[in-house]
């Protein structure tokens, strides 16, 4: 993961223009850090079955990253989490201004795509990553996610939509993550089911974040916790034990999958896989 950093520290977005701080917002909270989850999926799939491809995957990694971390200061907003803190940083809000975290956050959006087109791949390749970050980002993915999860607080839902809620908000750009892997590697029917497989790891993945809200200082999460109580988070609606439980079981389903992987897939990610699968126990 060192070379796909240097990569994202190579290739920070760049603005010409005698705003005073426009350009340092832009990279703040990418160069805050973070654990390039997505990133690492998408690598580790192409790691798996082109090592060659890797540097051009990097790319597609960083586009995902991009569309992420804006995801992350929207969702830091006043109007959405009104969040001080960040990847171990102050919000953006809070060192600039709001109309600065919203503008940032659109400028990432928008970089993620030119990134993405500029990656070293055929038309059809670049077209597929294209169509797979945008819709499993945006209206019918995160965004729906997030929609839901702000207009319902403080409004309990049935377990079943918090899934569904979930499973927008956070499991489709895992699953995007795995998928646009399979697709840099020309991969078809591995892409659907690395998809399936990402839509558990991202529902799980969703869940543990719900755990630490309440499990772990903001200092320990670099975020504010304990800032769910209104949500519709798993906790809130299950409570810690149960929520655990839930947790355990998805991981459980989860590790026993990746024994049908195949062996170079099992070779280059069971670690990450594993390390992620259960770290609500640690
Ligand atoms: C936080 O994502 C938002 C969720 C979808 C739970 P991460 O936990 O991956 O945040 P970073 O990228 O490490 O900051
Ligand atoms: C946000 O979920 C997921 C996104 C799409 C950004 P949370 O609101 O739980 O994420 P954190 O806890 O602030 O990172
Ligand atoms: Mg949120
Ligand atoms: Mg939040
Ligand atoms: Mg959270």
């Amino acid at each position: 993961m060192q070379n796909f950093e240097n990569f994202l520290l190579n290739s920070l977005p760049e603005s010409e223009s005698f705003h005073p701080h426009y350009q340092e917002a832009l990279c703040a909270m990418l160069v805050a850090g973070g654990k390039r989850f997505r990133p690492a999926l998408l690598l580790g799939v192409v790691e798996a079955y082109n090592p060659l491809l890797l540097e051009g995957a990097y790319h597609a990694a960083y586009a995902i990253e991009l569309l992420h971390t804006y995801s992350l200061i929207h969702d830091d907003l006043p109007a959405m989490d009104n969040s001080p803190l960040r990847r171990g940083k102050p919000t953006l809000h809070v060192i600039y201004d709001e109309v600065t975290a919203i503008l940032v956050g659109d400028a990432l959006n928008t970089y993620a795509f030119e990134v993405l087109s500029e990656a070293p791949f055929s038309d059809y390749t670049r077209v597929q990553l294209v169509r797979e970050l945008a819709s499993n980002g945006g209206l019918n993915g995160m965004v729906l996610g997030q929609a839901i999860d702000c207009f319902f607080e403080n409004q309990k839902l049935e377990l079943d939509a918090i899934k569904m809620l979930h499973a927008n908000k956070t499991g489709k750009l895992i699953a995007a993550s795995l998928k646009m892997g399979a697709i840099i590697v020309g991969k078809e029917d591995l892409g659907a089911k690395l998809y399936d497989f990402g839509m558990r790891l991202g529902l799980l993945f969703q869940i543990q974040d719900d755990i630490l809200d309440v499990t772990q200082s903001s200092d320990e999460a670099g975020k504010l916790t304990n800032n769910d109580e209104a949500k519709n988070s798993f906790v809130t609606i299950l409570g810690l034990e149960r929520a655990m439980e839930e947790a355990d079981t998805l991981a459980a389903t989860l590790l026993e999958e990746m024994e049908g992987f195949d062996a170079n897939l099992r070779e280059k990610m069971g670690s990450l896989l594993t390390s992620y699968i259960n770290r609500h126990k640690h």
